[in-house]
């Protein structure tokens, strides 16, 4: 047999009467189904190249009619045979087998049925998911989002920094790291001779780079060590982080919003397929979600008027877990939702936040009370993006840092500030999130190839 195939995408892309010309093609792939009518047999033959499967028929007349009828969901074979227009059936052509190969058995024991199976059943078997169609369509979409990512920022002349993975700093001091050590008694002393960690964000090492090179981005794997059991956080994830000088909250909210934009535009241009499966069997209706979001323009709301609205919403009697809103707390998953879902219904920037509740390096507003924050909050989920201007301004900044004890090893990053500093502002997309986003998909466990999060290290 001859042994180079042609891939099912390749096989798709010609037009129908040039493949119906060629007189023998091979092709190689897993079986999704193959059943038969006892004079001819039909197997949906997957090879990854594409979303979509072909069609293999193969006839009673056949010497191998008997064997293949026997070959098993999920089994690597390869296949000769010519290919044929079938302008009657739901799919463009067939392939009519004139031989037939085993590559690869299934044992009994295969944990994938051909009956749909929960992914809470699949994220048991992580390292079998992506051969369903669920997983097919999120891991491939994963990909092309992440290239659209790159395309993005590439496009608009931003320069990709990878920062590293093991750093000193707590960039959120928010004290959820994970401890990097080859000596569990004495983690401080150790290889680095003092405490390192995982990073929480590449932020501020992206940020010495903008003083560079104006507009940069990292993009990469971010660690968090906080245990909330929830469907939108992971312990290991992946961030975006742009950071542009010479740009303000303004400025740092329309390049959230045309790079939120470009990305959804580029999935549904690239993976027009995947959408589709995901519209019909994962979240009805996802497409038009995503369609009404490329046309409007994101709102833009401050935190003091989402509290008023939240308020209004209590006094006229709907219910939250957490009623008590209170100018200074800080809004919970149902609180964002309730402004992006019931208020707006749609995205919404809530932006300049109480300075209690963010981070040691925004930029603190006129009013002494708020900071240049800005939370891109998407119906579903919430949170999808966390930005702010940054403060640069050496003496505000230090004083903040000397208050909460956070100056140790960052004298370099409070120097930016000295050294030809200027206003700048960044973000960071959680890309996982961004993911669920735009297919639909409920849980982050469901968009990470093998996910972390507390008690679950199987694979
Ligand atoms: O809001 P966060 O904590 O912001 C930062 O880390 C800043 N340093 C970003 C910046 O300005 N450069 O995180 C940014 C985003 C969140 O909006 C969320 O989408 C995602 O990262 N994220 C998580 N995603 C999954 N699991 C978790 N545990 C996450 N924590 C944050
Ligand atoms: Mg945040």
């Amino acid at each position: 047999m001859q042994k180079k195939a042609i891939s099912v995408k390749q096989l798709y892309a010609m037009p129908i009467d040039e493949l119906a010309k060629l007189e023998k093609v091979t092709v190689q792939g897993w079986i999704r189904t193959n059943r038969n009518s006892g004079n001819v047999g039909f197997i949906h033959l997957h090879d990854g190249t594409c979303f979509k499967n072909i069609q293999v028929v193969y006839s009673a007349n056949s010497p191998f009619f008997a064997e293949v009828s026997k070959y098993p969901f999920g089994a690597a074979v390869r296949f000769e045979g010519k290919p044929v227009a079938t302008p009657n059936l739901p799919q463009p052509f067939e392939i009519q087998a004139t031989s037939a190969e085993l590559l690869g058995d299934v044992a009994p024991d295969y944990p994938l049925q051909k009956k749909k199976t929960s992914f809470e059943f699949l994220r048991e078997e992580a390292y079998l998911r992506p051969r369903t169609n669920t997983f097919d369509a999120v891991f491939r979409v994963r990909s092309v989002l992440a290239m659209a990512v790159h395309s993005f920022f590439q496009e608009r002349g931003f320069v990709y920094v990878h920062t590293p993975e093991i750093t000193g700093n707590d960039a959120e001091g928010a004290g959820s790291v994970f401890t990097v050590t080859t000596d569990a008694k004495d983690p401080i002393n150790d290889f680095y001779g003092r405490r390192a960690s995982l990073t929480v964000s590449g932020q501020l090492h992206v940020e010495a780079f903008a003083m560079a090179f104006k507009d940069v981005y990292t993009f990469g794997p971010t660690f968090r060590a906080e245990k909330s059991n929830t469907t939108r956080h992971a312990s290991e994830f992946w961030m975006i982080e742009p950071e542009l000088a010479f740009a303000d909250l303004d400025d740092d909210m329309e390049c959230i919003e045309s790079c939120i934009k470009y990305c959804i535009k580029y999935v549904l241009e690239h993976c027009p397929d995947e959408m589709d499966f995901f519209n019909k069997w994962i979240d009805k209706g996802v497409l038009d979600k995503l369609h009404k979001v490329l046309n409007a323009d994101f709102r833009k709301m401050e935190y003091t008027e989402g509290i008023a609205l939240l308020q209004k919403a209590v006094a006229d009697g709907h219910k939250f877990a957490n009623s008590k809103i209170e100018w200074g707390m800080d809004l919970q998953s149902e609180h964002e939702r309730y402004l992006t879902e019931e208020v707006v219904g749609g995205p919404v920037f809530l932006y300049n936040y109480p300075k209690e509740i963010k981070a040691f390096y925004m930029k603190e507003n006129d009013d002494g009370k708020t900071v240049a924050a800005v939370d891109l909050l998407v119906p579903g989920e919430g949170e999808i993006v966390g930005g702010s201007q940054r403060e640069e301004r050496y003496d505000v900044l230090k004083a903040k840092m000397d208050k909460i004890g956070n100056t140790n090893g960052l004298e370099w990053y409070l120097n930016l500030r000295k050294y030809g500093g200027c206003i700048h502002s960044g973000f960071g997309i959680g890309f996982d999130r961004l993911l669920m986003y735009i297919t639909g998909m409920a849980n982050i466990r469901d968009t990470e190839p093998y996910p972390r999060t507390s008690n679950a290290l199987k694979y």
